[in-house]
């Protein structure tokens, strides 16, 4: 697409987008006065520190200075980058992305893409008809039965069987016109050896359809009926298929996962779909590979909290920590659903009913808990090696607790359990290199993805927010103020930041608005543009507010030339040398001005 399409397509969706209704759609706001307020989501708060100013376009926190406008806002509690912000704005109001002209290597890849999708939508009919119409589906059905998974659950999953043969979809869909190229390169078919032809990937298998989070299918899996290997076949990598970003599940699970606040993963497919079944619908399964950051980032869409239910077995808690580590860090909330009897949900489930399982999900086991029972059950602690080891698996969690409370608990719990001095357990922690936070942040719906911070703010500063802000909208304002101070001269760096944008945006003749700042400047400097818009100027009318600004700043630029004249004086007087005169002279006139500014 050109550049001027793009541009209009953001000014459309910027035009249309309500930031008040949107961020309501969150948070719940008070107004007070032109502004609102309200606890900010992405650090734990009791009291309202978080403050949004829809004439203005800009929300700003003063708790943990997170601010921008809009997209900025999406982006950061959706999780995802400013452009796909701008994008989910669009989707929502119904405004057409403008197309790049695309070039010819790219049409036939989009072309490749769709005929893949409709292969595979077409086998997905195949194997589900070939299950619940025809005879071949028999011995499908016979397993089904046998593992308790209702008609219902095969509709609804749109479950199949590949049949005991070795070319029943390969012929079938080579006579409907399928190109053979499209089965192999879909990991539907593969070649044969030896003479020509194709053969069926899947053969007696039952097939689990495996779609993308949008529910276009992606791949299959497919499930012997015996004990023979390898147990489960699935679609190899495709340009489709991807493991590691495929959640098996998500496209039927992404509305229960908004709903309950969190996703359950569990490992196989027939663990979601014994979970999805007995009513528990906010489940997707990792396809047996590890869960990745790809993963995490998918579910944090929808949901700020992530229970794992893994295998009982060795290697599902072994799979367990390993996730653990991949969530932590994210801002994720983590559980983990342990599964006291039988192999794995599914097996749980059969044996115990669904609502033993809705039970084992409400006792879910917060990621300390959980830590903690496994390096107890896992480490031989008996041994002060071993005690060492045990204590260093737990201190990564630990440093994640921002409870103190809650922190001296379980550092209690530690030392008595491994039998160590708490003192002992208490230096290693500090060691470990923890910084006790300045905030106790009690019950948040969120998991804080930020932290409050506490900034200087300085007379200087507040001066500075009041010039930026009128310079925004009006660049008039600017020129007056860069005859008054360089800008180059704003010490703040920050601010020095937002104005040099604003005299570029100025000198190519472009109005400032929030999306060319967004683009330009850095986190912080965006911050404190959007703390400059929200800011109260108490009593004071803009005008007012700009003159005492600009002579708080002149002042104190003048005060730095000073210094500066007077230093290169002195300097120059000890090196005996007379321009010292030139420089004092100069330095006199500045300070006469600044007497002047005193009185004004
Ligand atoms: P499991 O062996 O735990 O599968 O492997 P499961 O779901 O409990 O299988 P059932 O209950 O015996 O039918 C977990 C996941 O690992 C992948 C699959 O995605 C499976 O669901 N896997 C397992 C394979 O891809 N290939 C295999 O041979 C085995
Ligand atoms: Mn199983």
């Amino acid at each position: 697409m050109h550049r001027e399409d793009m541009d209009e397509f953001v000014e459309q969706v910027t035009a249309q987008s309500d930031l008040l209704q949107t961020v309501q759609s969150y948070v719940p706001l008070k107004r007070k006065g032109n502004r609102y307020w309200g606890c900010c989501p992405f650090h734990g708060e009791k009291t309202p520190s978080f403050s949004v100013v829809p004439d203005k376009g800009f929300f700003y926190c003063f708790g943990c200075h997170a601010g921008g406008n809009v997209f900025k806002f999406l982006s950061l509690i959706e999780n995802i980058t400013y452009f796909e912000a701008i994008k989910l704005q669009a989707e929502k109001l119904g405004i057409p992305m403008p197309q790049r002209q695309k070039t010819p290597q790219e049409i036939a890849r989009d072309k490749e893409i769709a005929d893949l999708r409709k292969v595979n939508e077409m086998a997905r009919d195949f194997y589900h008809n070939c299950l619940t119409l025809t005879r071949l589906g028999e011995p499908g059905k016979a397993y089904f039965t046998s593992r308790a998974i209702s008609a219902e659950t095969i509709a609804e999953f749109k479950l199949g069987f590949a049949p005991h043969a070795w070319d029943k979809l390969s012929t079938a869909f080579l006579k409907r016109g399928v190109k053979q190229e499209l089965l192999l390169s879909d990991g539907l078919a593969a070649e044969r050896q030896n003479g020509g032809g194709i053969y069926d990937r899947f053969r007696n298998r039952i097939i689990i359809p495996i779609a993308d989070e949008r529910g276009r299918v992606v791949g299959f899996g497919g499930r012997v009926l015996d004990d023979s290997t390898p147990k489960y076949l699935n679609t190899p990598e495709t340009v489709l298929f991807n493991k590691r970003r495929i959640l098996f599940g998500l496209d039927r699970a992404n509305r229960a996962i908004k709903q309950a606040g969190y996703a359950i993963v569990v490992e196989g497919y027939m663990d979601a779909i014994s979970v999805f079944s007995a009513g528990v619908k906010n489940v997707v399964a990792s396809l047996g590979t590890a869960f990745t950051a790809e993963h995490c980032k998918l579910l944090l869409r929808y949901a700020p909290a992530i229970y794992f239910c893994y295998d009982s077995d060795d290697a599902g808690q072994k799979a367990t920590i390993r996730a653990l580590s991949i969530v932590q860090g994210t801002g994720a909330t983590v559980r983990v659903i342990v599964v006291p009897d039988g192999k794995d949900p599914d097996e749980y489930i059969r044996k115990h009913g669904a609502e033993a399982f809705q039970q084992l999900v409400k006792k879910a086991l917060p990621l300390v808990e959980y830590r903690l029972q496994y390096v107890l059950k896992n480490f031989d602690h008996d041994s002060l090696e071993g005690k060492v080891k045990a204590l260093h698996a737990m201190l990564p969690v630990l440093t994640g607790i921002r409870e103190p409370a809650v922190l001296g608990e379980y550092i209690k719990r530690l030392s008595q359990a491994l039998l160590l001095d708490e003192g002992i357990v208490r230096d290693e922690f500090r060691r470990f290199g923890h910084q006790p936070l300045p905030e106790d942040s009690g019950a948040v719906q969120r998991e804080p993805i930020r932290q409050a911070v506490r900034r200087t703010d300085t007379a200087l500063q507040r001066a500075g927010r009041i010039v930026i802000r009128l310079a925004f909208q009006d660049a008039g304002i600017l020129a007056h103020f860069a005859t008054m101070v360089p800008l180059n001269d704003v010490s703040d760096e920050p601010q020095r930041e937002i104005l040099l944008a604003l005299q570029e945006l100025a000198a190519q003749g472009k109005n400032s608005n929030d999306t060319e700042m967004a683009n330009k400047l850095s986190e912080t400097a965006m911050a404190e543009l959007s703390r400059a818009m929200v800011e109260d100027l108490g009593v004071l009318s803009e005008t007012e507010a700009y003159s005492n600004a600009v002579r708080v700043l002149r002042k104190a630029y003048l005060n730095m030339r000073y210094v500066e004249h007077s230093q290169r004086a002195a300097e120059l007087a000890r090196q005996g040398d007379t321009a010292y005169v030139a420089e004092l002279n100069q330095a006199q006139k500045i300070k006469s001005e600044m007497e002047e500014l005193q009185f004004e």
